[in-house]
């Protein structure tokens, strides 16, 4: 397999290399307890479906989903992708990586436009969205597993209203795919009702663990993108990282051990940053996956991310001298897709000639070394994790890899990283104070102390 790697060597004047091998024994537990789906408290094991998502996804299944991908991208110029959190991210994530970074612009499109809806309750941003997909065929892929979050099902109501009154309901129908429970829910029911055509989100598949069921791979197949590679990258990573891989060669184990080696040492918040901006939405992915999983019961690393190098010029400072609570993991690429080399230029006025001839890559690579150069001599541990290329496979083993070494992380700081119950609070909050139905007692409550 040539694939991600991880090093880190650049942690060890921080915590020393045989601090987190003593992490060892707990971490093949941890990985013993997710393959054997119990886990000591009984919490979580019921969430176990992703483990063997890529290994276990059948032909069918995918040809179903480039089946329904191929029909989607037949009828519609624009797809509206509608969900939040793990309903939106990884998808979002894939394509702002893979497709080009000028998509909206390219005249002549082989693949719909895929736009997003239902990841926050910004009004301007729907009308204007509203605005943009008149006149345009476009479809819906509704997202959304528990099927009643509010944030998409008010977006799927305006959308499919707008899609029915353009289209006829009929023809709205064949244009609106639905992504949820098998039997629950106000979207299943919807969708039933309709006869929409419908995939379904396992039961022991959580939100953020769902990449790889037809919640990304859908979006990813209308797009264009090869869901086969995808997958294939995080079957190799699922090998790669199995119950009988040895710690010294389970990276996600490797990982898992060494950022919780440098929790218990004070470092509580750990910093994504790449040098490949297209892969600013893999951070937002991986920061919903460790931020929901982790941060219970006052424990868990705050994940945060920087786009390089970008960013030093705005939170760099803060990396190289704030408070020391902080370390680095950051994504290297090997070998960027394209090559652009810098010319000569005669008047030489930017004092640049001495790089005319290199490609702009090599002032990146040198930027990325001397940065983590940098931010170690500043007191950040560094943790490297490097991918050969950006393609949908290296992607696919960088989502099992990054999923894994949650479980096995989650387990370790001695939390249930597969459940969420923090994020009931501001719900409870917002509908009592929108007066919805079966919230009287809690409204009453809440508009006392306003
Ligand atoms: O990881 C999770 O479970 C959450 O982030 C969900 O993905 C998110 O809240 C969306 O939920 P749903 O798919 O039920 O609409």
């Amino acid at each position: 397999m040539r694939g991600i790697t991880l090093n880190i060597d650049k942690v060890t004047g921080f915590v020393g290399k045989e601090q987190v091998y003593a992490w060892e024994t707990k971490a093949k537990a941890s990985i013993e307890a997710l393959h054997k789906r119990h886990y000591a408290t009984g919490a979580g094991n019921d969430f176990l479906g992703w483990l063997n998502l890529p290994s276990s996804v059948t032909e069918a299944e995918l040809a179903d989903i480039e089946h329904t991908a191929r029909l989607l991208r037949t009828k519609c110029e624009v797809v509206v992708v509608i969900g939040i959190g793990g309903s939106y991210l990884g998808a979002k994530a894939v394509l702002e990586a893979l497709n080009n970074s000028f998509d909206f612009l390219l005249k002549e499109r082989r693949n719909p436009l895929i736009l997003y809806a239902g990841h926050h309750i910004g009004e301007d941003y729907l009308y204007e969205l509203g605005e943009v997909l008149k006149g345009r065929p476009f479809g819906l892929i509704n997202i959304s597993k528990s099927g009643t979050t509010t944030e998409p099902a008010l977006a799927f109501r305006i959308l499919k209203k707008q899609l029915e009154d353009a289209v006829g309901r009929e023809e709205a129908r064949q244009r609106i795919v639905a992504v949820t429970d098998a039997r629950k829910g106000a979207l299943r029911t919807l969708a039933d009702q309709e006869g929409y055509k419908t995939f379904v989100i396992p039961d022991d598949v959580g939100g953020r663990f769902s990449v790889l069921t037809p919640v990304g791979l859908l979006p990813i197949a209308v797009a264009g993108i090869s869901v086969r590679d995808l997958i294939a990258g995080a079957a190799d990573m699922e090998k790669a990282t199995g119950p009988d891989v040895p710690f010294a060669e389970n990276i996600a184990a490797v990982y898992a051990a060494t950022r919780n080696e440098l929790y218990r040492n004070g470092k509580k918040i750990e910093i994504l940053a790449n040098f490949h901006p297209k892969l600013h939405y893999i951070a937002e992915w991986w920061k919903q996956l460790y931020g929901e999983s982790e941060g219970k019961e006052h424990k868990g690393i705050f994940p945060a991310s920087v786009d390089l190098t970008t960013d030093l010029h705005s939170m760099g400072q803060w990396i190289q001298e704030g408070e020391r609570s902080v370390f680095e993991t950051v994504i290297s690429v090997e070998k960027p897709d394209r090559n652009v080399l810098i010319p000569a230029d005669e008047a030489n006025l930017d004092g640049l000639n001495f790089l005319a001839g290199k490609r702009i890559d090599e002032v990146n690579k040198m930027a990325e070394l001397g940065t983590s150069l940098a931010h170690v001599d500043g007191g950040v541990p560094n943790i490297r994790i490097t991918i050969p290329e950006v393609n949908a496979y290296t992607i696919g083993q960088l989502f099992y890899f990054f999923e894994k070494a949650c479980g096995i992380s989650g387990y370790l700081l001695g939390v249930n990283p597969f459940n969420q119950p923090g994020v009931e609070a501001y719900k409870k909050n917002m509908f009592a104070l929108l007066n919805k139905p079966g919230f009287e007692k809690e409204s009453e409550a809440i508009k006392a102390r306003l």
